[in-house]
């Protein structure tokens, strides 16, 4: 029987965590389940619909009429693919604020587990080997420094030809970073025995090869 194991990534923003998994989920014939743009996509519906993070009510109303799927590299909302809508830099700090909700979490753990459990996969996050897939068989804590992380995502807005500047990308580096490793819930940090891998002088082949070094 084929062997069925999961890879979990987690690390800070700009890591370069989802261009890695892509990567290692292409060369293992594996599925790659991004669980950030599903935080992005409720926090894309929550924000076109009008409800309020504050607002537990409007909340669980509105995710009991939700549905979220990834799959084959797109991100479905309610049936829609939503790729585009979820990448822009309003759309990452409603992420990081509907990722603090309780109700928004558990749903989106329940659905994260349901796709671990089947087949093999590489998914990353923030909570990936400390709580989806406490039991994973590889996991891997992807870092590099705040700087590096903001040059890279400076020179992929860049591209898109939003205007930030790199001191506004390096700020909100930092605010998110700070913002997901205090929260109160599943909040970011190294799983007691994922591998540590430090990208700041590596590049995307580099850390990709590590990957599938440590899965043999
Ligand atoms: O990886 P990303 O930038 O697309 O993630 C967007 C936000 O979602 C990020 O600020 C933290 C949150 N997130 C989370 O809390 N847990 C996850 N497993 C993935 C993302």
């Amino acid at each position: 029987m084929e062997r069925i194991f999961r890879i979990a990534v987690d690390g800070p923003s700009g890591a370069g965590k989802s261009t890695i998994a892509k990567n290692v989920a292409k060369k293992l014939g594996i599925d790659y389940i991004d669980t950030g743009a599903m935080y992005r996509a409720i926090g894309y519906k929550m924000k076109t619909e009008g409800v309020s993070p504050e607002d537990p009510e409007a909340v669980a109303r509105m995710l009991d009429a939700t549905e979220i799927d990834f799959s084959d590299g797109n991100i479905y909302l309610d049936g829609e693919i939503v790729n585009e809508e979820i990448r822009t830099p309003e759309m990452s700090t409603m992420a990081s604020v509907c990722s603090k909700i309780p109700a928004v979490r558990e749903k989106l753990v329940d659905i994260q587990r349901a796709m671990g459990q089947r087949k093999s996969v590489i998914m990353d996050g923030r909570d990936i080997g400390t709580n989806v897939l406490k039991d994973a068989e590889y996991k891997i804590y992807l870092t590099a420094s705040a700087e590096e992380r903001a040059r890279r995502r400076f020179l992929e807005l860049q591209e898109k030809g939003e205007t930030q500047t790199y001191e506004e990308v390096l700020e909100d580096i930092r605010q998110r970073d700070h913002s997901d490793m205090t929260r109160e819930l599943n909040p970011l940090r190294k799983a007691d025995d994922a591998i540590e891998l430090d990208s700041t002088k590596m590049d995307i082949d580099e850390v990709v090869e590590k990957i599938l070094e440590i899965v043999g």
